[in-house]
């Protein structure tokens, strides 16, 4: 078992003597055998993250690794990652030439990773392609060779920024279908941004929201069912002491509600707007897929 524990995480950068805060107090814990979903809008600070984590910048706070060993900063070996754009792999060795290179500064013997090295090949549809250089290969193509030289190389954490970007149906598919089945990582935690939902959703049910640097930490599952939209004849502000997250006048006698019970149950939220002497007219329940809780992060402040 091995977690990624991450600490009141901060960076600000400067830009032209104007400071940026691009995370602010990020905490958040990570276990091995999930994959985790980074998403935010651009600018939320999800490569800032991702590039702390794998130390190309500094920052104030810490990343730690829990593992049978205790608690220790992460060393280079620890992390691969495939960062957002084509340049992580060189474009003028073939994609065989790039995994014994890549594998080969971690120390890692080719002849130990071989038979694993063709496997993924295969499973990545690259093996065809495993003596052409990189440069003659697709953007989908290239994207794989950097994938595979990642996970070859045997990290705990695994970081892919925005892995689907510029990649044709097809490959986003591929991908998506090796992402989801991959016993390649097992005993992994990974971490993928993307603003592409469908791909997402079929590969994690875990997702880490970040809104201007700060993060939530969402489980699809926790979410599903816990909005309801409920009409209510009156228009006072008090509420019983439910959570109200939104409510708006629909006219001067009706107000319609936005309600959380996460933690509360249904009934007795409406049993408390009853008792606060509000009347109940409707309720509806939000029926969430990740589309919308994304959207609506932002408008219901969860
Ligand atoms: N090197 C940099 N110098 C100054 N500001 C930066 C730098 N890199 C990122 N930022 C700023 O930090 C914020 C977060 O950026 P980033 O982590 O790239 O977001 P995302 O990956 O979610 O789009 C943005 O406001 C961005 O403009
Ligand atoms: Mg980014």
């Amino acid at each position: 078992m091995s977690s990624l524990i991450i600490d009141n995480l901060s960076k600000v950068y400067s830009d032209r003597g104007k400071s940026v805060q691009a995370l602010r107090n990020v905490s958040v814990k990570m276990e091995d055998n999930h994959i985790y979903g980074l998403l935010g809008k651009n600018g939320s600070g999800k490569t800032t993250l991702i590039k702390a984590c794998t130390n190309l910048i500094t920052y104030e706070g810490s990343i730690r690794l829990e593992d049978e060993h205790g608690l220790r900063p992460l060393g280079c070996k620890d992390y691969s990652a495939v960062l957002e754009g084509n340049r992580n792999v060189y474009w003028r060795l073939t994609p065989l030439e790039n995994i014994r290179f890549f594998t080969g500064i971690r120390g890692i013997r080719f002849g130990t990773i071989k038979a694993d090295c063709e496997k993924m090949l295969s499973d990545l549809a690259l093996y065809e392609k495993k003596d052409t250089i990189v440069a003659n290969l697709s953007r989908g193509m290239q994207q794989k060779v950097a994938i595979a030289c990642a996970l070859l190389s045997n990290p705990r954490l695994l970081f892919l920024d925005e892995p689907t970007l510029g990649l044709d149906v097809e490959s986003r598919k591929q991908l998506e279908t090796f992402l989801a089945n991959s016993e390649y990582l097992r005993n992994r935690i990974v971490l993928v941004s993307s603003h592409d939902m469908g791909f997402i959703r079929n590969i994690t049910e875990k997702h880490l929201y970040l809104k201007a640097g700060a993060l939530s930490l969402l489980d699809i599952n926790d979410l599903k069912d816990t909005l309801y939209k409920v009409r209510v004849s009156s228009s006072d502000a008090g509420w019983g002491g439910v959570a109200v997250l939104r409510a708006t006048a629909v006219n001067d006698r009706e107000t319609e509600l936005i309600i959380d019970t996460a933690d509360t149950r249904l009934p007795d939220c409406l049993g408390k707007l009853e008792s606060a002497g509000v009347s109940v007219l409707e309720v509806l329940q939000l029926n969430r897929d990740l589309e919308s809780i994304y959207l609506g992060v932002d408008e219901f402040s969860l």
